[in-house]
């Protein structure tokens, strides 16, 4: 939410050069450090943004815990902005991710959070835009649970003209206010957004066909119950047969093989699951050089 249509469009510029030539950038961020903060799980988005520090030249530090227990976000935001030049944080409520942001005088990268997970969507648009030429235009259809996973696509993919078409078990939906901001990025670039409980609606004509976890991280109490509720929303052979023909699937990954998406899917050649975690690497190093540099 925090960069305009424009500077998006730069940062997928600079992540394909990033990508191009990785030994241009290997200096850019010498001496400077990056503070990273999990409270929950992660293999990607943690290895993929301390690789990004380091083969820019800097380093990181890792803190592993709940943020605003021991000691208030406000103090906490005040010590790591002393010794370090950015803050990336996984956090369970984006409430956290607003606090570190209003006290650091550092830049805060969401690495995810209940709401968002922004440096997702910024691979995953890289991903889209190799494939097609550019994202404008495409239609997205992502099937599952209205997670943070799905507003980042919806925020992200209006404000590069997508068509996002999103699929969700009545009371899954996207939140109200997201959708709403995604509409009214759609308005001013050309895209679109539809909300739909028919997966294959969704589905039906798409460029790209998304899918995420029926359980996020914090609902594994929910996922027995979710399993059954979204059994009609599995990304399946058949699902795909009402796509575009040379239509990808993506999933951010970890996934539930046999639930969210059949092993077929994830092994097609359509699955482009793996040159997106890589552009992980890729577009989180040009969002680090967008702020720190
Ligand atoms: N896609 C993603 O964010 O993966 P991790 O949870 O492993 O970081
Ligand atoms: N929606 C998932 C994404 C994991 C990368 C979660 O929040 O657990």
């Amino acid at each position: 939410m925090d960069l305009s249509a424009a500077e998006l469009r730069a940062l997928l510029k600079l992540a394909g050069e990033v990508k191009g030539k990785p030994m241009d950038f290997r200096d850019d961020l010498r001496s400077k450090y990056v503070s990273l903060l999990f409270e929950k799980p992660s293999l990607r988005t943690r290895l993929t943004f301390e690789l990004a520090v380091k083969q820019l030249g800097g380093d990181v530090v890792v803190s592993i815990g709940m943020i605003g227990e021991r000691e208030p976000v406000s103090d906490m935001a005040r010590n790591l902005d002393r010794w370090t030049q950015c803050i990336v944080a996984r956090v369970f409520s984006q409430q956290t991710i607003d606090d570190l942001a209003v006290w650091s005088k550092v830049p805060v990268i969401n690495a995810l959070s209940d709401l968002y997970h922004p440096c997702q969507a910024l691979a995953d648009m890289q991903t889209i835009a190799e494939r097609f030429g550019s994202c404008e235009g495409r239609k997205l259809a992502y099937v599952g649970d209205g997670n943070n996973v799905s507003h980042s696509l919806l925020l992200t993919g209006t404000r590069l003209g997508m068509h996002v078409s999103v699929a969700t078990p009545i009371g899954f939906e996207p939140n109200a206010d997201v959708v709403g901001k995604a509409r009214n990025f759609a308005d001013g670039t050309g895209g679109s957004v539809t909300v739909t409980n028919s997966a294959k609606e969704a589905a039906d004509g798409a460029d790209v066909v998304y899918t995420d976890v029926w359980a996020s991280m914090g609902q594994e109490k929910e996922a027995e119950e979710r399993k059954r509720v979204f059994e009609p929303y599995q990304v399946n052979s058949r699902l795909m047969s009402g796509a575009k023909k040379d239509s990808i699937f993506l999933h951010c990954l970890p996934a539930k093989r046999g639930q969210e998406v059949t092993d077929e899917v994830m092994e097609s050649a359509q699955s482009a699951i793996f040159d997106q975690a890589e552009n992980r690497l890729h577009a989180q190093k040009a969002l680090l050089l967008m702020l720190m540099c």
